[in-house]
């Protein structure tokens, strides 16, 4: 079959919080040979609030698919299949008559639904956080779409007159690119995958279907939703018109559970930690469902075609990268983070025991409390940018740590090892802080492109392209280094007991 050629080519758009790129791989190797990104803007209209335009993002996409035909020349024609990984959570409503938002994308880190997260909590007895973990796995948070939707249906007037008038879809990120690439308005096909379905508060993660109980709770109608499909699987082609029209579409994961499938984390009890904008560590648990009982949430990892759902245990920390950003651009600690921030917190030998937990929009995983506010701690006069700097890496590594801590409470079995990706392991030294601070070896792959890379893997398999051999026992795919812990036990706790000091003084701050 020539479309399983050795020339064959695995396309792939990565819709993340802050870039969108589209590239692309040969079956079975890790690195990409094409890609092209554009950054995408956020808009803040008030404190807390975080939104993108969704027709910037399908811009975006589409301004990188030309870039890499462009650069592929002649062997364009070979990509043979494409998928779709994306910022979870973010939530967009759109006219299905039109295809015109009916306002702009609420990202996944906002925290306006502060106060419909109250109201929810109101009606549930004790204002128990956990009161639906069971039906869908997560804990009541402005995080999840189900409280955005809630929140544009209760505020947004041309939301409700659509929704009224059966004009209304909702989609994540991955859905709304899938229908504007399918044909849009035109019989744009209306799916999204068991990943990004998990994250919207309203799935049944048992059955991965919409659960009538929460979308009656929420008053959410059933037909603006979009249909569930597995994570690999074809669910149309794009259409004429459209660059790489009539490839189809064939994978679509969350970007965390990507990068999980890129690292290969495909046996029950393996972990990935990615660290990008957010910090998000998943844990698979194989074909049954694990509860937390410390603060973790249950996820869907994948599920490739009719093979069964296999399902992580997430912990998500808010913000990570982010915090660097913050210190470029509100403090002017420095101007380019990729070549400043490690040299700069290699200036001192330690923070000097300050210490900072950016909780700028509240604490997610372990301790979900969206009453948290940012604060820097152990300041003296000789505290110096470069210590808040380190601080502000530690504070990635220690709260990698809390939620290890809770991991290997739910698990019974201690992670003896974590393997990691995403933008901000290039910087070494917050490698060997993590190794550090939890005590056991980071093992750091040798690629930038592991969500990508996973996306591909599900899109291959979907189209009999299995090159990576994904239903291996083996676990090394991509090349990596390990970061040893140099420090004692004892140190460690030390160090890692100030950090909980400072965390209780982050909580309830946006009440006090
Ligand atoms: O849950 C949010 C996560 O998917 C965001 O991803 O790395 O693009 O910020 P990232």
């Amino acid at each position: 079959n020539d479309q399983k050629g050795k020339d064959a080519l695995i396309g792939v758009i990565d819709a993340g919080t802050r870039t969108v790129k589209f590239c692309v791989f040969q079956p079975g190797h890790t690195k990409e040979i094409a890609e092209h990104t554009v950054d995408i803007a956020t808009h803040t209209p008030q404190e807390g609030w975080s939104e993108q335009d969704p027709k910037e993002i399908l811009s975006a996409v589409r301004k990188c698919i030309e870039n890499v035909v462009n650069q592929l020349g002649d062997d364009a024609k070979n990509i043979i299949t494409i998928g779709i990984t994306n910022q979870r959570e973010t939530t967009i409503l759109w006219d299905k008559t039109t295809g015109e938002p009916l306002y702009n994308a609420i990202v996944w880190h906002d925290i306006r639904t502060d106060s419909t997260v109250d109201i929810i909590l109101a009606k549930v007895p004790d204002n128990n956080t956990n009161y639906f973990k069971n039906i869908c796995g997560l804990p009541i948070s402005p995080y999840f779409s189900a409280f955005k939707i809630k929140w544009l249906m209760h505020f947004v007037p041309q939301v409700k007159k659509a929704i009224k008038a059966e004009k209304c879809l909702f989609g994540t990120v991955d859905t709304w690119i899938l229908w504007n690439l399918t044909g849009g308005h035109k019989g744009g096909k209306h799916y999204t995958d068991v990943t990004n379905a998990s994250r919207t508060f309203l799935m049944n993660i048992e059955l991965l279907t919409w659960d009538p109980l929460l979308l009656h709770f929420f008053k959410i109608p059933p037909n603006i939703l979009p249909k569930i499909k597995s994570s690999s699987e074809i669910y149309g082609k794009i259409s004429p018109g459209l660059p790489l029209e009539n490839v189809p579409i064939s994978g679509i994961l969350g970007n965390q559970q990507a990068s999980l499938v890129g690292q290969r984390c495909l046996n029950e009890g393996q972990a990935k930690n990615t660290y990008r904008s957010g910090c998000f560590l998943l844990y698979n648990t194989g074909v049954s469902k694990v509860q937390s009982t410390h603060g973790l949430v249950t996820t869907v990892a994948y599920k490739f075609g009719s093979k069964p759902a296999v399902y992580a245990l997430e912990g998500s920390v808010a913000v990570a990268g982010d915090a660097m950003k913050w210190l470029r651009d509100n403090m002017g600690f420095m101007t380019d983070i990729q070549k400043e921030t490690e040299s700069l917190a290699q200036e001192v030998f330690n923070t000097g025991d300050v210490y900072f937990v950016p909780a700028f929009k509240g604490l997610y995983a372990p301790y979900w409390r969206k009453d948290a506010r940012g604060i820097i701690c152990g300041l003296t006069a000789f505290s110096t940018k470069q210590h808040i700097i380190r601080a502000a890496l530690e504070a990635v590594c220690f709260h990698t740590r809390d939620i290890l801590e809770a991991m290997n409470k739910d698990c019974g079995i201690p992670l003896t090892k974590l393997h990691v990706d995403g933008k901000m392991i290039e910087n070494s030294l917050l490698m060997q802080l993590q190794a550090d601070i939890s005590g056991i070896p980071v093992i750091r792959a040798q690629s930038q492109d592991i969500t990508a890379l996973g996306t591909a893997m599900a899109a291959g398999a979907a189209n009999g392209i299995d090159a990576w051999d994904i239903y291996s026992e083996e676990r090394e795919l991509v090349p990596s280094d390990t970061f040893l812990p140099t420090s004692t036990e004892s140190e460690r706790d030390a160090r890692y007991t100030k950090w909980k000091m400072a965390v209780q003084r982050s909580l309830g701050w946006a009440l006090a």
